[in-house]
């Protein structure tokens, strides 16, 4: 019966799901980062599960990871305050790195990146190589690998202000368009430029300008998200299995102009409304209108309910839906699955649901990396996946699990 209520369009894309096209880290090294002074770690393509007391360095571990693809980590972290401080050394100097052999579908590539103190006059600037070249920008690093995370900080998310929710979306939006990282950027960009030159009373052709900016990269940056949740919302409303069935919509008043018309139009409204607006933003301290004020609105289609008014394990589950969707979605379409990054998972999810996303995971060939205080709730996973005690910031393999 159930497979009778799949659409034929899923049939096909389920059969051309990879089993094998995940991207997986081969081999991580971490140089003075956080609590790591010289680390180096061998996996397979396999799970890997880290599991040791509180402040042993798994979370760290993690966000070594995370840095391997754009963007500011899974901490959000400046960048120099990942710098490992050693004890006493409140103001920290040096450099941090990290490395990786990732593999893909494509083969085997060496990345690393991380950061030199005083390099390119004391900014907060990211240093990336692919295959021991210096590469410009750490956008490249989106050819290379792709990866999604969940952490404990992040089950707030239904209950917090639309910030980190519009964070959140982005990163969903940029796992299947990492050209969107750069339009969000050149967006807030503008957007800071014109608060700073409205309050100093500057030059009105150099504000027309950066609200020119504003609005076609902002219209391009509303139009990517209702993209992104149009597609996700078709994987997730198909969605089986211990996750819930989830509606996804981008909300805000840009994506309502996409709505109601072509980009062109929304994108001179954009610009009228910021004209208009001018003396009002300066007096509010930021821009009224624009798709920094946006939001993700997500819907439990198992109880209609909005998630911020679902349960804790509810929302760990939708948080858990939207990603593995994502995962999906960029697994059907390119082949390659993302790394899963899945920080103290098990505290919120019970067993069944823990070994559906660990079948979820393995069916889309993706390699994922798992923490935990208690290495007892990994015990389903024994056999299957590598295990590693994180004590103090040291990281041993375990025998078995
Ligand atoms: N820049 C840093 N240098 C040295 N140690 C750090 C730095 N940042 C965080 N730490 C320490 O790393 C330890 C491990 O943190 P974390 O990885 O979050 O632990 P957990 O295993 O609980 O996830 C903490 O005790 C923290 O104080
Ligand atoms: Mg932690």
């Amino acid at each position: 019966m159930a497979t009778l209520d799949i659409p034929a369009a899923t049939r096909e894309k389920a059969t051309l799901a990879p089993g094998n096209g995940g991207y997986a880290v081969k081999r991580l090294t971490l140089t003075d980062f956080r609590c790591y002074r010289h680390q180096r770690l061998e996996a397979d393509k396999g799970p890997v599960v880290l599991t040791g007391p509180n402040g042993a360095g798994k979370t760290n571990l993690l966000e070594g990871l995370s840095f391997l693809v754009p963007g500011r980590g899974l901490r959000r972290a400046k960048l120099s305050d990942v710098v490992r401080r050693q004890q006493g050394n409140s103001a920290p100097s040096g450099s941090w790195g990290v490395a990786a052999s990732v593999h893909s579908p494509r083969g085997e590539v060496e990345i690393g990146t991380g950061f030199e103190a005083g390099r390119a006059g004391g900014r907060d600037k990211r240093i990336v190589r692919v295959d021991g070249e210096t590469v410009k920008s750490q956008a490249v690093l989106a050819e290379h690998l792709s990866a999604l995370w969940l952490t404990p900080q992040m089950d707030r998310l239904f209950l917090e202000g639309p910030g980190s929710r519009r964070r959140f979306l982005d990163r969903l939006v940029f796992d299947s368009d990492p050209a969107h990282l750069g339009r969000v950027n050149a967006y807030e960009h503008a957007m800071r430029e014109r608060m700073a030159l409205l309050r100093a009373n500057g030059d009105k052709a150099w504000v027309e300008t950066l609200e020119d900016t504003m609005a076609t990269r902002g219209v391009a940056v509303a139009a990517a998200r209702l993209e992104a949740t149009r597609r996700l919302g078709e994987q997730l409303k198909e969605s089986t299995g211990a996750f819930p069935r989830a509606s996804v919509e981008a909300a805000g008043t840009v994506e309502d102009w996409l709505r109601e018309g072509p980009a062109l139009a929304a994108e001179d409204r954009l610009r009228a409304a910021l004209a208009a607006r001018r003396a009002d933003d300066v007096a509010e301290g930021r821009a009224a209108i624009g798709p920094h004020r946006s939001d993700l609105k997500v819907l439990h289609l198992g109880n209609g309910r909005p998630a911020a008014l679902c349960s804790t394990g509810e929302q760990k589950a939708l948080l858990v839906a939207l990603v593995l969707g994502t995962a999906k979605m960029r697994a059907y379409e390119q082949g390659t699955a993302p790394l899963f990054l899945l920080d103290e998972i098990a505290a919120h999810l019970d067993e069944i649901r823990l070994q559906a996303l660990f079948d979820e995971i393995s069916g889309l060939g993706a390699q994922v990396w798992l923490t935990g205080t208690d290495a007892g709730l990994f015990a389903p996973l024994a056999g299957r996946a590598q295990f590693f005690a994180v004590n103090d910031g040291t990281v041993t393999p375990q025998d078995s699990g």
